[in-house]
């Protein structure tokens, strides 16, 4: 199989990150006699430094010739003070709506290896965690009009959702849980939102199309205290974009470090778009300290979702089991006894575990 991967390494250690993920991939593709080629774009800060601009026209264009995105992090205080309609991050949200990647799969995995990494005490965590969080991601108060006064004293936000919207992520949410655990957990602000009301009815509604599945509803509020209650609780959470956001950091960090969570962006064909959940750490960058694993398993997630490469999927992620078995540890996860590993270090020991 041929590969065309489109590459946005970004800003702070994106590219740092991205690098050990395209190392990664390379091998796969050696071991498994594929053909991968990579075209790299500039988007959020990098592109405001080099073309003034943070989404450059030719960035989406190659982006949607590519058969996949591999995107590192975008922003950084050095933009702080560039124009909001052109900040780093709005970039990212170009690129999820230009490209239409309504569907942000989100999985906190917790290795027992990483059980001590975990802030969690350990009869809450028991053994592990796998929890999948479907966000959607080109709707809600992301997307919805926006503006503040001549004066600047007062300013809005307006969150919107369409039943359209909601049936086909909530599809999506069930079409996955029927593979896990056939558990979705909506998550919603229904006693106070009137998108959340939609967003209840509506889910309810597509239940009736998977009866092999179980549906609840929790309150945004509860469900971010039931997450480091008793996670357990959960398989697969479907909730809307921003809520998304909040839950998926609050989960990463129960997996032990946030530089642990990977992530697919995807619509109804095969096109994805695949990145860590994690910012650009601009604070970290250069310094070869930063954890790749989350980039590295966006590529796994890849060749899972974009190429249907299950065997080669899972030969990166025993990969990075076996290198976390073996005792490799980024700073972000290093704990007593374990070996102390950089960024190339931890590429390195994934590349050398790969069969
Ligand atoms: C994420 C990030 C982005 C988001 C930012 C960088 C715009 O936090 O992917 O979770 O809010 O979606
Ligand atoms: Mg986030």
């Amino acid at each position: 199989m041929n590969l065309k991967i489109a590459v946005v390494p970004g800003d702070g250690i994106g590219p740092d990150i991205v690098n050990q993920a395209i190392k990664v991939l390379d091998k796969v593709c050696e071991l498994y006699g594929h053909s991968v080629s990579y075209e790299t774009v500039l988007a959020g800060g990098a592109a405001i430094d080099k073309y003034g601009v943070s989404l450059p026209s030719e960035t989406l264009e190659t982006c949607k010739k590519s058969d996949a995105v591999l995107l590192g992090a975008v922003g950084g205080p050095k933009w702080d003070n560039v124009e909001s309609s052109n900040r780093p991050e709005k970039a990212l949200l170009g690129l999820r709506s230009g490209l239409g990647l309504f569907c942000n799969l989100r999985p906190a995995i917790l290795y027992k290896q990483l059980k001590s990494a975990c802030p969690l005490r350990s009869d809450i965590i028991g053994d592990g965690l796998d929890i999948m969080v479907v966000r959607e991601l080109t709707g809600g108060i992301y997307f919805g009009k926006k503006g503040k006064s001549e004066d600047c004293n007062s300013a809005y936000d307006i969150m919107s959702y369409s039943k359209p919207e909601i049936e086909r992520i909530a599809r999506k949410a069930f079409e996955i849980a029927k593979k896990r655990n056939s558990k979705v957990t909506s998550v919603d602000k229904a006693n106070v939102l009137e998108t959340s009301r939609l967003w209840r009815a509506t889910t309810e509604e597509v239940k009736k199309e998977y009866p092999e599945c179980t549906l609840d509803h929790l309150y945004v509020d509860n469900a971010s205290m039931q997450l480091v209650k008793n996670p357990h609780q959960f398989d697969v959470i479907l909730t809307e974009n921003m809520f998304g956001d909040i839950l998926s950091d609050e989960a990463s960090m129960i997996t032990g470090s946030i530089g642990m969570l990977p992530s697919a962006s995807l619509r109804e064909d095969s096109f994805g778009m695949y990145e860590p959940i994690h910012g650009s750490a601009p604070d970290i960058a250069g310094l070869d300290i930063a954890n790749p694993i989350a980039t590295i398993l966006s590529v796994s997630m890849m060749l899972r979702y974009t190429f249907n490469l299950s065997p080669e999927a899972d030969a990166i992620e025993k990969a990075v089991y076996q290198a976390l078995e073996d005792g490799y540890r980024t700073p972000d996860i290093y704990t007593d006894g374990m070996i102390k590993t950089g960024t190339i270090g931890m590429g390195d020991a994934i590349v050398e575990r790969l069969k």
